[in-house]
């Protein structure tokens, strides 16, 4: 399976590396160190005022069973079909907060987002396996671990080592065999002006 990023200019290689895979090795637990390698990762992430509104659930299937079986539970009707095979999620929470105009401040989701990036870098520098995933009653999580109010949880990260695709249902090997795109930079990057692509080399 070659999924390493096809680009046009050379990036860094953990960006072009990491991906998303829907199999993960239930049976291969991941060491504390690694879990903490992977939190300190996420927690050098920059955020506005280095506030670091953010805060991470780790749920392991080897040192805590209970809290491995809560987040299955949240996961929705597409996410379970794939997503127990994960030995590890970390579940992120982003703090409410408003502006004086009483809007909700999304700085913090920012912020979120980027820790999150870190630790997928970071997980893939371990030889590590992430997925994100939004696809998860946040209602189930929330009563699941007693989460205060001022705290929204936003997405959850599956993380394993690379599983056994003949073990899993052959549509979870087609999906991942697919070869990954993304838009073109003219597409995303305009320059000088709204809706001018930018020019390529
Ligand atoms: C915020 C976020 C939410 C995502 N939610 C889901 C999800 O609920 N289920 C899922 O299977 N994949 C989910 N993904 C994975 C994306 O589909 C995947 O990252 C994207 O297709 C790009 O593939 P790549 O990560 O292999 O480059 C999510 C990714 C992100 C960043």
């Amino acid at each position: 399976m070659e999924k390493t990023a096809n680009t046009k200019y050379k990036i860094n290689e953990l960006i072009a590396n990491r991906w998303s895979p829907h199999v993960l090795d239930s049976d291969q637990p991941i060491s504390k160190l690694h879990i903490l390698t992977m939190l300190e990762a996420a927690s050098w992430a920059p955020s506005s005022h280095n506030v670091q509104p953010y805060r991470i659930l780790v749920c392991d299937k080897y040192s805590n069973l209970n809290s491995h079986k809560k987040v299955i539970k949240s996961l929705d009707d597409i996410n379970d079909k794939w997503a127990w095979c994960a030995p590890l999620y970390f579940v992120f929470f982003v703090k409410k907060d408003y502006t004086s105009d009483g809007e909700l401040n999304l700085i913090p989701f920012y912020d979120t987002g980027a820790a999150a990036e870190h630790l997928c870098l970071q997980a893939i520098e371990l030889g590590i396996y992430t997925r994100q995933m939004e696809g998860f009653y946040k209602d189930v999580i929330r009563q699941e671990f007693n989460v205060p109010e001022d705290w929204m949880p936003i997405s959850i990260i599956a993380t394993g080592y690379l599983g056994d695709y003949d073990k899993m249902d052959k549509i979870f090997s087609d999906k991942d065999n697919k070869p990954r795109t993304r838009k073109p930079l003219s597409e995303i990057a305009y320059e000088g002006t709204w809706d001018n692509p930018i020019s390529t080399l």
